[in-house]
């Protein structure tokens, strides 16, 4: 089965879109008559990254709430609409001590999931206007297993799937599919401080176009709220959430959640 493809003259924000994600899912988008535009930290190597790609650079740090708006302002004024954002831009703690460096935790947390709540509801409201789209998050297989070596990865990843799982409902009303794809270790410059490992192990890492067909996939296909695991000679599934178990009543039948405590669209 081919995936169905994104419309030709959309336009999609990717933030990272410099780093080694950001490029594939570019190269792919444009080859689909999509305009990617490119939001990464302010640096020459960054605007010649995207100048090299034919792409729009824009300025982000993901953690600025304000500038997320005013990027999906630019993006909208500049290109006419939004619809797709890839909240991809990541980052990983820089060594793996056994004592947890809590600027660096709560560094990867405000990059990694802050940037991720910000990027979603910056651009819900230029989505719904466009008629409905996506948020696809790059969230990691981190968030799924615990990554022993980089405890602020794991909690912001598993966080950023949360947060795609819990705010599917209400963006669904809109019109906007939110997913989160979780790649394990990929070829990108991320891993450049492990690749050595990586290399005399023999352990398979995906490479940037395998993930970039997941993001292309999330965009068209995903199911709202979904998790989608990435994995070298796997390929892309949805992750199957094992539920908790349910409250029971006094007689011993299944309890509902009260109204008040769902959203609008669930009621
Ligand atoms: N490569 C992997 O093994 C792997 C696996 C799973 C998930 N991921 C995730 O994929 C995403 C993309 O990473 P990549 O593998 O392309 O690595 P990368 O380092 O090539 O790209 C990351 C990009 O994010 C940008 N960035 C960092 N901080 C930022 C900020 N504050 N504001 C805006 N942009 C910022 C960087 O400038 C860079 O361009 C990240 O969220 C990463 O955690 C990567």
């Amino acid at each position: 089965m081919t995936t169905p493809t994104p419309a030709a003259g959309s336009v999609a924000l990717i933030t990272g879109g410099t780093g080694g994600f950001g490029r594939a899912l570019a190269t792919k988008l444009r080859a689909l008559d999509v305009t990617p535009v490119l939001a990464d930290l302010d640096s020459e190597r960054n605007r010649q990254v995207a100048a090299d790609l034919g792409c729009p650079f824009v300025v982000l740090d993901v953690t600025d709430r304000a500038a997320n708006e005013a990027v999906v302002a630019q993006v909208e004024a500049e290109h006419g609409r939004l619809d797709a954002a890839y909240l991809n831009a990541g980052i990983s703690a820089a060594k793996s001590d056994d004592a947890l460096d809590m600027d660096e935790f709560m560094r990867v947390v405000q990059i990694d999931l802050f940037g991720v709540v910000y990027g979603a509801e910056a651009a819900r409201p230029a989505i719904k206007r466009a008629g409905g789209g996506a948020i696809v998050v790059t969230a990691s297989l981190a968030g799924l297993s615990p990554m022993a070596g980089d405890p602020g990865y794991s909690v912001a990843k598993g966080g950023a799937i949360a947060f795609a799982r819990s705010m599917a409902p209400r963006l669904q009303r809109e019109g906007i599919t939110i997913s989160a794809i979780c790649p394990g270790f990929a070829d990108t410059a991320i891993i450049d401080r492990i690749r050595d490992q990586f290399t005399a192990a023999n352990f398979p890492v995906l490479t940037a176009e395998e993930v970039a067909d997941a993001m292309v996939m999330a965009w068209t296909s995903a199911e709202p709220g979904a998790a989608y695991v990435i994995q070298p000679g796997v390929g892309t599934v949805p992750y199957r959430f094992k539920g908790v178990p349910s409250a029971k009543t006094a007689s011993g039948e299944t309890a509902v959640v009260p109204e008040a405590l769902r959203p609008p669209s669930m009621r």
